[in-house]
């Protein structure tokens, strides 16, 4: 195990950290609102609501300090969503995949308790250790039940700390483990029969969750729980100028922390990337003027930041430095026929009645030609 330092984004033997949190990632913008911030918080929150608003949103604190945005969208989304972490109801973010749900569930505990770290990641195979508690079993048997053998959940820690714990994709977890929650967030308690005892949650605990529009019907989530969560549905990005920002904020983020060569900044390809992805979503194209057939992918503007990253790998490293169309070919390809009978036949129909006839895309036509035979 490592132990990070949490204002510094390498680990104890001083190699750089492939993805640090964003506690480590963004210290320095908590500690300039925090200091900045005069407003009152709730209980063991490090920052006012609107402190946390701010940091999601980004803005100029007086001291000049300038706050980066991390999400782009509409501001009274985070405003419900961080206010109802202020309350004793949880919060559940929802969206089809790709709208930034882990993100801001990253960010908002990140802001709101300084740790983004006591997650559970929710799969079908999610026992109810991770969300009550477990036993190490050496010492079970050593010594029989006691608080030493007792193995904590994130959930329960966060309960002790007065923290916020995170529960990723709720809806692929088992119905019968989802209700484990229930009592947790209902009584702000979690017992452990074993121990005659119960943890009780200190003030400024909550749950942030996210689940994806599409699993929906995986596991439904239990009415009973439903009703203990306040739902903030995240939408798409607006319109392609929204999402154009999105991508290129992203992609030179993640082209600085992996170390990339650098690539001049391709507003084209990122344009173009995001065009075909949106038309294709949506069935239309841009102009409004032919209706197309959508593949099976979700065509989300996390594969297009992928895409493009993908592309500028790609030029730095076996191209001429500069993103071409023939960088980002195979990857919007692979991005969008998912179902090689299927979506091949979707791709090749835009590819001639769409692609082909825009005369500014010639170098991106021949490009996607080559790779798709
Ligand atoms: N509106 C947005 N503002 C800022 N970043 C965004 C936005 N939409 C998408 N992103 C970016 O997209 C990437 C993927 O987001 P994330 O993994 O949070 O999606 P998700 O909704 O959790 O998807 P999934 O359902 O697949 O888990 C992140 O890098 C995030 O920065
Ligand atoms: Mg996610």
């Amino acid at each position: 195990m490592t132990t990070t330092n949490t204002t510094d984004t390498t680990d104890s033997t001083g190699n750089s950290l492939l993805r640090p949190h964003a506690e480590q990632a963004f210290a320095d913008e908590l500690r300039a609102l925090a200091a900045a911030d005069d407003r009152p918080r709730p209980p063991s929150w490090r920052l006012s609501p609107w402190g946390v608003v701010t940091y999601l949103l980004g803005g100029t604190l007086p001291d000049g300090t300038v706050v980066s945005p991390k999400y782009v969208g509409p501001r009274r989304l985070m405003e419900v969503a961080v206010a109802t972490l202020a309350t004793d109801r949880a919060l559940l973010l929802l969206g089809v995949p790709g709208t930034a749900k882990t993100w801001v569930s990253e960010h908002l505990s990140a802001a709101v308790c300084g740790a983004s770290t006591l997650l559970v990641q929710g799969t079908s195979g999610t026992a109810e250790e991770a969300i009550r508690y477990g036993w190490n079993y050496a010492r079970l048997l050593a010594e029989g039940p006691s608080e030493g053998a007792l193995v904590p959940s994130p959930v329960m820690t966060a309960m002790r700390l007065g923290s916020i714990a995170r529960v990723e994709e709720l809806t692929r977890i088992p119905s019968d483990v989802q209700d484990a929650l229930i009592t947790v967030l209902s009584e702000k308690t979690l017992p452990v029969p074993e121990l005659g005892m119960e943890v009780q949650a200190a003030k400024g605990f909550n749950v942030i969750a996210t689940a994806n529009d599409r699993d929906r019907g995986v596991n439904e989530l239990s009415s009973a729980l439903r009703r203990r969560f306040n739902t903030v549905v995240l939408p798409l990005p607006a319109d392609e100028d929204e999402e154009v920002a999105i991508v290129t904020r992203r992609v030179e983020q993640l082209g600085a922390a992996l170390e990339l060569p650098a690539v001049p900044a391709a507003a084209q390809e990122v344009r173009r990337v995001v065009r075909v992805f949106r038309e294709l979503r949506s069935g239309i194209t841009a102009d409004g003027r032919t209706k197309l057939k959508s593949p099976s992918g979700t065509l989300s503007t996390a594969e297009a930041i992928s895409v493009i990253t993908n592309g500028l790998a790609l030029a730095a490293h076996f191209g001429d430095g500069v993103l071409r169309a023939a960088d980002i070919a195979g990857a919007v390809l692979g991005a969008v026929v998912k179902d090689p009978v299927a979506d091949g036949v979707v791709w090749t129909e835009y590819l001639e009645a769409v692609v082909r006839e825009r005369e500014d895309w010639a170098d991106f036509y021949r490009a996607c030609r080559e790779v798709h035979a």
